[in-house]
């Protein structure tokens, strides 16, 4: 028997000759390596974002203090700068952090990954990997939420949700409803479900949509006897750029059953909410309900790659894609359930019920709602409501446009259109100039901090994050403002 043995990455290469380099071979451009990339200073960053990336973005975190941070490292709970400062991460990549940063785990499967020379791509053979992950995401979701379809960002599987939605709604239903202040992502498709002004611009949009306030259950039996088009209805379970809003409990029940009724499809978005954020895998499970449709991304890459999944009913996805005619019709796209992406996924399952990080979110998320209702009780004036589940937790400020003292209106006026009137941009300024402490913002709802810790967050953190928070509004809305005015200075 022969006995194979893996040649290291060097040997390997060392069997391939050297291509001969004529003299009239192209020249390499001013390209800059990947250990020259990690040695950039924040002036030279700052130049290139300037150049190449988005220069008007640039504008946003000079306001925050943003652009004077270079991240060396990341660990757990923490990013540390090029000083050596830990900064606590509330933000969480926007939910994208369940694991928290480089978790030990993650790190070790997709280091193993490379050394055993595993494929990436497989558009031709299928792939162990998603076949698991896909095994695994079944296995995890309730009812017969049992097809799967794996891409790359949660705009992705949000575009395959409702393109699955359409076909099987058929063209004599092609109307979705949306909510008020929805968030489903910025390509094209999902442009025409996402509420915010902000991002549809001036695009166009589709025109077959029905918009209503969220968590509105007589809107959406009025639409869908009113219109019997409906076809669709597309939900955040748990809107995050919103501002963290929340239905009624008992709405997900009446919806299913109108659903059920009037024979349309409800499609979930768990992008944000789902993977654990609200205590459970998915949101929807708090109130005992399954759509025909979900979607999760964000967290389902581990924090270290680009996942995203679409999961179905069987019945669903067999209408729209079941037979061969109809299976390339949205087949994965390159690099859906590429190698290590699958296998990040996979280990990131395996982890957040090993190390009952969903449970952790419920409770650990419960203990961070209650200290922030107490620093609520404490500050009244300033804080205006703190709500979520889990580790999604919002904190709204009052809207102190009109309370502010007549001398500080201006220049807060001045400062910018996002900040004016809201306490948030000042806060999570300050938050992470004097605490070292992240926090995130709000698209629709400028008072609006939302909280998004990773799902291994300890009370200890929490303590940490509501004593810093305590101690910068213990200095008042005025000395709030005119320090942030003076960090714009230096
Ligand atoms: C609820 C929801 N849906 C969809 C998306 C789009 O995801 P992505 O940014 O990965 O495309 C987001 C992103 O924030 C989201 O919060």
């Amino acid at each position: 028997m022969t006995v194979m043995t893996t040649p290291n990455a060097s040997e390997a290469h060392a069997r391939v000759a050297a291509p001969t380099i004529s003299s009239n071979a192209l020249p390499k451009p001013e390209l800059i390596t990947v250990e020259e990339a990690k040695a950039l200073d924040v002036a030279r960053m700052t130049d290139m974002f300037k150049a190449h990336l988005n220069p008007g973005q640039l504008h946003f975190m000079k306001l925050l203090g943003f652009h004077k941070i270079k991240v060396e490292r990341a660990e757990g709970m923490y990013y540390i700068d090029q000083n050596g400062r830990k900064i606590l991460d509330f933000f969480g990549g926007f939910g994208s952090l369940a694991l928290g940063h480089n978790h030990p785990r993650i790190v070790a499967e997709r280091m193993k990954f490379q050394e055993e020379k595993r494929h990436e791509i497989a558009i031709a053979f299928m792939s162990q990997y998603t076949a698991a992950l896909a095994h695994n995401l079944a296995q995890i979701s309730p009812g017969d939420l049992d097809m799967v379809f794996l891409g790359s960002s949660g705009s992705e599987a949000m575009e395959a949700a409702i393109k699955l939605a359409e076909r099987v709604a058929g063209p004599k239903r092609p109307k979705i409803i949306y909510a008020e202040n929805s968030f489903h992502g910025k390509t094209k498709g999902v442009l025409s479900i996402t509420d915010g002004q902000l991002y549809r611009a001036e695009f166009k949009v589709t025109d077959n949509t029905v918009r209503v306030p969220f968590g509105d259950i007589e809107a959406i039996e009025r639409t869908f006897k009113s219109d019997p088009e409906i076809g669709v209805i597309v939900l955040e379970t748990i809107q995050g750029g919103g501002g963290i809003v929340q239905a009624e409990p008992q709405f997900w029940q009446k919806l299913r059953a109108l659903c059920d009724q009037y024979g349309v499809l409800w499609v979930a978005d768990e992008v944000q909410c789902g993977v654990g954020r609200s205590g459970r895998f998915y949101a929807f499970e708090h109130y005992g309900v399954v759509p025909d449709i979900t979607a999760v991304a964000k967290s389902l890459g581990g924090g270290k790659s680009a996942m995203a999944a679409m999961i179905a009913r069987r019945e669903v996805y067999m209408k729209a894609y079941g037979v061969p005619k109809t299976a390339m019709i949205h087949a994965a796209a390159t690099f859906g359930g590429i190698g290590e992406a699958s296998i990040t996924a996979i280990e990131t399952l395996n982890v957040l019920y090993d190390e009952g990080l969903i449970d952790n979110a419920a409770a650990t998320g419960d203990y961070l709602l209650e200290r922030l209702k107490a620093l609520q009780a404490k500050y009244p004036k300033i804080i205006k409501d703190v709500r979520g589940k889990g580790f999604m937790v919002g904190l709204e400020f009052q809207d102190f446009s009109q309370t502010l003292p007549m001398v500080l209106r201006p220049v807060v006026g001045m400062l910018d259109d996002k900040l004016k009137g809201s306490l948030s941009g000042f806060v999570g300024a300050l938050l992470l100039r004097d605490y070292d402490v992240l926090v995130a913002f709000t698209e629709y709802n400028r008072n609006v901090i939302r909280l998004l810790p990773p799902l291994i967050c300890q009370r200890e953190h929490v303590d940490r994050f509501v004593d810093s928070l305590d101690a910068l509004l213990a200095r008042g809305i005025v000395a709030i403002v005119k320090d942030f005015v003076k960090s714009q200075m230096t």
